[in-house]
């Protein structure tokens, strides 16, 4: 059975595998090709955490591919609500579906959830942990961007503490040798158990100033207010960077803004008609990653 619970998870193989994939599925959704590989297959959006992008991009890969999906978007309308147990809910869930796309707010999760389910588990969140599909889908972007991955220079902005996207993106660039260059303040660093996976260099600065002259890629993170015990300290931090034109005016024409969005301030909008801003094209890319994983899972 093939859960997807961790970016650790995969190889480099794996990894150009679903790339490969994403890119065909690509070309055959632009030309308008009808798919249905996954034809009478369904799976199950189970969301204990708020999404619009995830559990949108994954219901329409599985349309797409000619599945079907059940949608648990707010779990508070279901069974938890009345205090059913993350495993009693997948043993029922798993009666009628193929595989369960499930997002959580506890760290570790999506590996309890495999542990008791008898269907592919995908790991769409899990707490402050990781968010492999999303890592995937921004590898796969920074590919699609830069046309490359090797030599650039990445630059990741903003909570590094509780950014479960940036965990994960971090860490699935091992495959490839990048420089990273972590910006945040000091409150929001990158946990020390994070840092020790990684084994690109890394430099860590407090100003985005350092950064914009030679940064590739841009990737810009909300700093994630759900995770914060004293909602005062967030008040102070919500505002540590914002990107607007005259930011962009120190950045390379080759670099490129990324952001797993939501966006709440961190990027002006003024910013969006800059053909460097890819966080679009990026949440498009998450439609055929997706498309790539379900059959992965699933095919
Ligand atoms: C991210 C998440 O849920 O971790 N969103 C997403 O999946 N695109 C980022 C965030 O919420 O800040």
């Amino acid at each position: 059975m093939k859960h997807i619970l961790s970016v650790s998870q995969f190889t480099k193989e794996d990894i150009e595998a679903i790339f490969a994939q994403a890119r065909h599925f690509k070309k055959q959704v632009e030309s308008g090709i009808i798919l249905d590989p996954l034809a009478g297959k369904i799976s199950t959006n189970l969301f204990y955490e708020p999404s619009t992008r995830t559990s949108s991009s994954f219901a329409a890969a599985m349309y797409r591919l000619g599945g079907s999906v059940i949608s648990i978007n707010d779990v508070q309308y279901s069974s938890v609500a009345k205090g059913e147990t993350l495993e009693d809910t997948i043993r029922t869930l798993e009666q009628y579906c193929d595989a369960i796309i499930l997002r959580h707010s506890e760290v570790g999760a999506a590996r309890k959830a495999a542990a008791a389910s008898a269907v592919p588990i995908i790991n769409a969140g899990d707490g402050i942990g990781e968010h492999p599909t999303q890592a995937l889908l921004d590898l796969f972007t920074i590919y699609e961007e830069q046309g490359k991955i090797d030599g650039l220079t990445i630059s990741l902005v903003g909570d590094l503490k509780y950014g479960r996207t940036v965990h994960s993106l971090a860490e699935i660039l091992n495959h490839f040798t990048v420089t990273l260059q972590l910006v945040s303040p000091s409150e929001l660093c990158l946990p020390d158990e994070e840092k020790h996976k990684i084994t690109n260099p890394i430099t860590t600065h407090s100003s985005l100033d350092n950064v914009l002259e030679n940064s590739d890629i841009m990737y810009v993170t909300r700093i994630q207010k759900e995770r914060f015990a004293d909602l005062t300290e967030y008040e102070n931090l919500k505002d540590s960077y914002t990107l607007t034109l005259k930011e962009l005016s120190k950045m390379k024409q080759s670099a490129r803004i990324m952001h797993p969005l939501p966006r709440v301030g961190e990027i002006a909008f003024e910013v969006d008609d800059d053909p460097r801003a890819a966080y679009f094209r990026q949440m498009k890319n998450g439609l055929y990653v997706r498309m790539a994983l379900l059959s992965y899972a699933l095919g």
